[in-house]
């Protein structure tokens, strides 16, 4: 039995995780069980979901999530798979309940599966998103290859320097991110000091951060919709990387051809 069972959209939601899940391990970017993944449902919850007893006992995000009172989520397990993750999500992730003093959450289904372990980056974003009025649906934390080598050069870790670079391409990297790319210095993983650090980067106005020498994290409406935002920005890094191959520094758009393009498609940037 499972709560998915005769739950049809809260299904096809959490397939469209699965299907996001196994992308990323296709892409090889989910060595192991490297990355996460954190999907609001708090809109697909029923009478009879709210009357389930809990699994297990409370526990601590780890910083506090007022905004999330209430709320529901899927999110992977920590030390699951995503390849495994991909044919049996509800095997190798868990819906959990954010209680109402915004410090604990509670696992709801199937089993007791643990979140991640970057739940405080996935909340702490999911909160600032509520507190605003703009409840976010989908965050994507990932190891994407040729991002994370882009990190472990001084070059790119300066303030916009991978984002330009990365916009000016191929025209629809900055048409698809249009915030483009903002930089988290290297910091713990797990810890709530990268979480913070997260979300105050999103928050200068980024769509997605990369977080030096580990990965990157991405935000959205949908699963989907955050796994493009990754996908775009490393396509872009591919072609820098395959004119480097053919030895060559690429030209990459010009700044004129950039701003026509913020200009033709009324981008923020
Ligand atoms: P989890 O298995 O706890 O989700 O951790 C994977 C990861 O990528 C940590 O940064
Ligand atoms: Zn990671």
């Amino acid at each position: 039995m499972s709560i998915l069972d005769s739950r049809a959209t809260l299904k096809a939601r959490i397939d469209s995780v699965a299907e996001v899940a196994g992308y990323l391990w296709q892409k090889g970017w989910a060595e192991r069980n490297g990355g996460n993944i954190t999907v609001n449902v708090t809109d697909l919850v029923d009478g009879q979901m709210r009357s389930l007893p809990a699994l297990g006992a409370p526990k601590r995000v780890g910083t506090a999530v007022p905004h999330l009172a209430g709320q529901w989520f899927y999110c992977k397990g920590t030390g699951k798979r995503m390849r495994d993750l991909a044919r049996a999500p509800m095997d190798n992730g868990a819906i959990i309940r954010v209680l109402e003093d915004g410090l604990q959450y509670e696992i709801v289904a199937d089993r007791e599966v643990l979140p991640t372990s970057e739940l405080p980056s996935h909340l702490l974003v999911h909160d600032r998103m509520a507190a605003k009025g703009t409840p976010c649906g989908a965050t994507l934390h990932t190891h994407p290859i040729e991002l994370v080598a882009l990190s472990h050069s001084r070059r790119w870790l300066e303030k916009d320097a991978a984002s330009r670079m990365l916009w000016s391409m191929i025209p629809e990297t900055k048409a698809f991110c249009p915030r483009g790319l903002g930089v988290v210095p290297y910091m713990l993983p797990s810890s709530v000091d990268l979480a913070q650090a997260t979300l105050d980067t999103l928050e200068e106005g980024y769509d997605v951060v990369l977080w030096e020498k580990h990965g990157v994290f991405a935000v959205d409406t949908d699963i989907m919709s955050a796994f493009d935002q990754v996908d775009v920005l490393n396509k872009s890094a591919l072609i820098y990387l395959a004119a480097k191959g053919m030895g060559f520094e690429p030209e990459g758009m010009s700044d004129a051809q950039m701003k026509e393009m913020s200009a033709a498609f009324g981008l923020p940037k």
